[in-house]
């Protein structure tokens, strides 16, 4: 977009951690495109910094190189959200945005939010109105929160609606605009590296066509020994059946390593990989026989490319993909994930059909609708 500070009233995007990156490319391609919108420069936290967490994915995405770093890294989630508002303060100062988009759920979300709006700056939510009902889960705090402060709130799902009007948010708030993370998918399907690419080693090790890909990451799932090592097994028992390819988080290894299971890792058909870039694991995903996962996104992903899904949850923010899609909640529930994965392997499992707006489209739904109210929004007191 040229030097940021050319550009007073530009709108400022922001991402920070993994699963931000895969939402904001179509959208600032959308936003990029219009002549309508105000120039939008790309500000990265830096809450992730791993080259296989961040430069690889912005690689793979095509997602420009941020306009503005903050550089704020791990902390406690009281540090880290503390420290993105210390740092974005004075960009929005210096660079009086007309809006500033956040999506998703993480740390970053919720504190460039905070900061813009006790700016008067308007705030536009992607991915709005998800619920887990799960208060223990930092995503659900930071998704309740930066929904009750922002002004413009783009919905994934219908029920999203329902949520939202629970907590008081005025309908006019909400736009229903589909899931910018399907626009991603669609638009790089036909670039996805093909598995059998990535899983040359591994076929060597467990020599078999079939596979299933695991990732796990979350706080109830590996923060925990006795978590940990209930998934651990139940991974080692399901590779009897089917072998397994494990794309590690660099949070899990960290427990994997410090909690002493390592081995575990290296008993059954698992095959261990770094953190995999997007169209890696988006071959990964559509070849595979079945995906067991904690993340939100793979839910999803799942869901559009009809691959089924097992969730080591108790609950999902996403139940479209449930009751439309692939997904099924499993837990922690050893019996039950043995017997979908032995359905699954016979009969193919759930199949599931493409939610409503998960059509390549909702970044340039987003875009018009943002256009639109920010042309009929009276000058902002700071222009
Ligand atoms: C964050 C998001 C989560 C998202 C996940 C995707 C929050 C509250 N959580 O969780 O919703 O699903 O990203 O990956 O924002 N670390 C590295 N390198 C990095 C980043 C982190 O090694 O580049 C390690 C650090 O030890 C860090 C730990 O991972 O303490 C956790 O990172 P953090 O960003 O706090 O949360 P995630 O678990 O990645």
């Amino acid at each position: 977009m040229g030097n940021l500070r050319d550009n007073p009233g530009a709108l400022l995007c922001v991402v920070g951690a993994r699963p931000n990156y895969m939402k904001m490319a179509p959208l600032l391609r959308a936003f990029r495109s219009r002549a309508d919108l105000p120039p939008a420069g790309l500000v990265h936290t830096g809450q992730h910094y791993d080259p296989m967490l961040n430069d690889r994915l912005f690689e793979d995405l095509a997602l420009p190189r941020p306009d503005i770093n903050l550089g704020v890294g791990s902390g406690t989630h009281a540090v880290q959200t503390a420290e993105v508002m210390r740092r974005f303060e004075p960009v929005v100062d210096e660079h009086q945005p007309s809006g500033v988009v956040v999506v998703g759920d993480v740390n970053s979300t919720l504190a460039c939010s905070l900061v813009a709006v006790k700016k008067g700056v308007p705030v536009a939510h992607v991915e709005a109105g998800l619920r887990s009902f799960d208060r223990a889960m930092p995503e659900e705090i930071n998704r309740i929160l930066t929904d009750q402060i922002s002004d413009l709130l783009y919905t994934t799902e219908r029920t999203a609606h329902a949520n939202l009007a629970r907590e008081g948010v005025p309908a006019e708030r909400m736009h229903f605009a589909g899931n910018v993370m399907i626009d991603s998918l669609l638009f790089h399907r036909s670039r996805a590296v093909p598995a059998a690419r990535t899983l040359q080693a591994a076929r060597a090790q467990f020599g078999a066509d079939r596979y299933g890909v695991v990732t796990l990451h979350r706080p109830s799932n590996v923060d925990e020994p006795a978590a940990l090592r209930a998934s651990l097994e139940i991974l080692c028992e399901v590779s009897g059946r089917l072998p397994l390819v494990c794309a590690l988080h660099p949070r899990t290894v960290a427990r994997v390593e410090g909690f002493g299971f390592a081995d575990m890792l290296r008993t059954g058909r698992i095959a261990v990989l770094p953190p995999q870039g997007y169209l890696e694991m988006l071959g990964l995903m559509a070849d595979a026989t079945l995906v067991l996962t904690d993340s939100g996104g793979m839910q999803e992903e799942t869901t559009a490319l009809s691959v089924p899904c097992l969730t080591m949850r108790e609950n999902t923010e996403r139940p479209i993909t449930v009751e439309q899609g692939t997904n099924t909640l499993v837990g922690r529930d050893r019996a039950l994930i043995l017997r979908l994965v032995e359905e699954i392997a016979a009969t193919g499992g759930k199949r599931g059909r493409t939610p409503e707006l998960w059509d390549g489209r909702a970044a340039e739904r987003i875009a018009a609708h943002l256009a639109g109210w920010l042309a009929a929004r009276p000058m902002p007191l700071h222009a």
